[in-house]
């Protein structure tokens, strides 16, 4: 049912919206490692010379990880973005637990950037039970006890690039926390599948946002996200 009611959705934006074509370019990179949290307090961050946030240099092995999937481009709702609705909420979550992260990206990126496009090629990939081949490796996966998986929903699952990232790394024994943008489904299920899926995990109750409100990253957001993590 919350499938449909995103079809219709879809038909109402593609109608109303202003999804336009346009040139949407979002590079994608060809190397893809674990990544520290980016720190935005200003107390003994290093930063920039150009005043930027510099990356948290803490080398200290960490036992928590952000794992998670978003797009740039065209998105619902929020029109052409240069952050993805998920990785603002990876982002948060990666800073207020000091985690690393690990952003999945196909190894071939074949996504289209249009959001109508979009819609169609992961519709496929859906139909298709795809398993699409990750960019890069997590060496040190078993330094991490506690892992936050991130995703939008995309026709009512996760998308199919997270089934290969679930499928090629050893989950058992691990927490793992659910969270995703969505634009109407919540969860989805999503996290009840997980915890099917994971027999051998420790499946937490996931945190789903409007992927519209995700994209205002504001306070509310930030505090919405530091709520749901208290008693993580
Ligand atoms: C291919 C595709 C399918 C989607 N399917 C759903 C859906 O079934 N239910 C829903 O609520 N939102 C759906 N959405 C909206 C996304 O979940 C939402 O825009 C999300 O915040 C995008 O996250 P991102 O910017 O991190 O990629 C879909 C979006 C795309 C691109």
């Amino acid at each position: 049912m919350k499938k449909l009611i995103f079809a219709i959705g879809i038909m109402l934006c593609m109608a109303g919206c202003g999804a336009s074509k346009q040139n949407i370019t979002v590079e994608q990179p060809t190397e893809n490692s674990v990544k520290k949290a980016v720190v935005t307090e200003t107390a003994d961050v290093p930063q920039t010379q150009d005043g930027e946030t510099a990356q948290n240099t803490d080398t200290a092995a960490n036992d928590t990880i952000v794992v998670y999937f978003s797009r740039e481009g065209e998105q619902y709702n929020v029109g052409v973005i240069d952050k993805g609705n998920t990785a603002i909420i990876a982002d948060i979550i990666a800073e207020e637990k000091n985690a690393d992260m690990f952003r999945l990206y196909p190894a071939v990126d074949n996504y289209p950037t249009a959001y109508k496009e979009l819609t169609d090629y992961a519709k496929k990939e859906q139909a298709e039970n795809a398993r699409p081949e990750l960019l890069g490796t997590i060496d040190n996966w078993e330094d991490y006890d506690t892992v936050y998986l991130g995703y939008p929903i995309w026709w009512g699952d996760m998308p199919m690039i997270v089934y290969s990232f679930i499928e090629s790394y050893d989950m058992s024994k691990k927490t793992v926390i659910p969270f995703c943008t969505h634009e109407g489904s919540g969860m989805s299920g999503t996290d009840e599948k997980l915890k099917q899926m994971l027999p051998d995990s420790t499946v937490l109750a996931g945190l789903a946002v409007q992927g519209k409100t995700a994209q205002k990253n504001d306070d509310s957001v930030k505090q919405t996200v530091k709520d749901w993590l208290a008693d993580k």
